[in-house]
């Protein structure tokens, strides 16, 4: 199957032993501002973790779990070729941030913006995502790693009561999802062979304020 996203690239998510087989502001406006100037190379940290997009199977059920409706603004936290924030405007019609911190993914996304022809809803940030003020946003969706969505917590649980949290294949530790649901990916859907050996991903769910999760005894 022919990918929608023209610019989405090949990549090895290293993932440190995490059982992956590879993995390489909105500010409620009414219309996506201008893209900041980036920061000069030298001074640019380098991605927490490398790109690996989310198969668009795994991306509907993510907003499908996120119960996304008229009025949401979603933020993808590392967003990638922006497929997320993009099927957000074209599905769902809201608004929508993409933030990452890796220029060439910050260009890839903007570029999809255009070619989906939805820049009038989504705006795509080039930004490390431990920086921003995430109260804007009643979605949030993540693909990072188990730790970085920890050190997100903060973060997240300034969110407006009723936001949702989805993340794919990484929990939230000391977080207890309301909703943990697998989505089967058949070999070549989404267009990358790289999910051939890796068919099976997991969303998780949780609404701020979310319920601790004790540790196992
Ligand atoms: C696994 S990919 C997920 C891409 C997209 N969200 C998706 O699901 O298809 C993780 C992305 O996070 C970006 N990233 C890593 N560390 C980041 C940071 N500190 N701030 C912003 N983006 C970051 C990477 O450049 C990469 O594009």
């Amino acid at each position: 199957m022919k990918t929608p996203f023209p610019h989405a690239g090949r990549w090895i998510l290293g993932a440190a032993g995490l059982g992956l087989a590879a993995l390489s502001s909105l500010s409620g406006a009414e219309s996506a501002p201008a893209a900041p100037v980036s920061p000069p190379a030298a001074k640019r940290k380098a991605p927490d973790v490398i790109y690996v997009p989310t198969p668009q199977a795994v991306v509907d059920k993510m907003l499908e779990m996120a119960e996304v409706k008229a009025g949401d603004v979603v933020y993808d936290l590392g967003c990638g070729d922006g497929r997320i924030v993009v099927t957000a405007a074209k599905k769902y019609g809201v608004k929508a941030v993409g933030y990452d911190i890796d220029p060439q993914r910050v260009k890839e996304a903007r570029e999809n913006v255009k070619a989906a022809g939805v820049e009038h809803l989504v705006r795509i940030e080039e930004a490390d995502v431990f920086t921003l003020d995430l109260r804007e946003a009643s979605v949030v969706t993540l693909y990072l790693l188990p730790a970085l969505n920890v050190r997100l917590m903060p973060q997240l649980a300034k969110l407006k009561p009723g936001s949702r949290i989805v993340s794919h294949n990484f929990d939230m530790r000391g977080a207890k999802p309301v909703e943990v649901k697998q989505v089967s990916v058949s070999p070549g859907e989404g267009g990358d062979a790289l999910y051939d050996e890796d068919a099976d991903h997991t969303v998780y769910k949780w609404i701020v304020p979310w319920e601790p999760e004790l540790p196992a005894r």
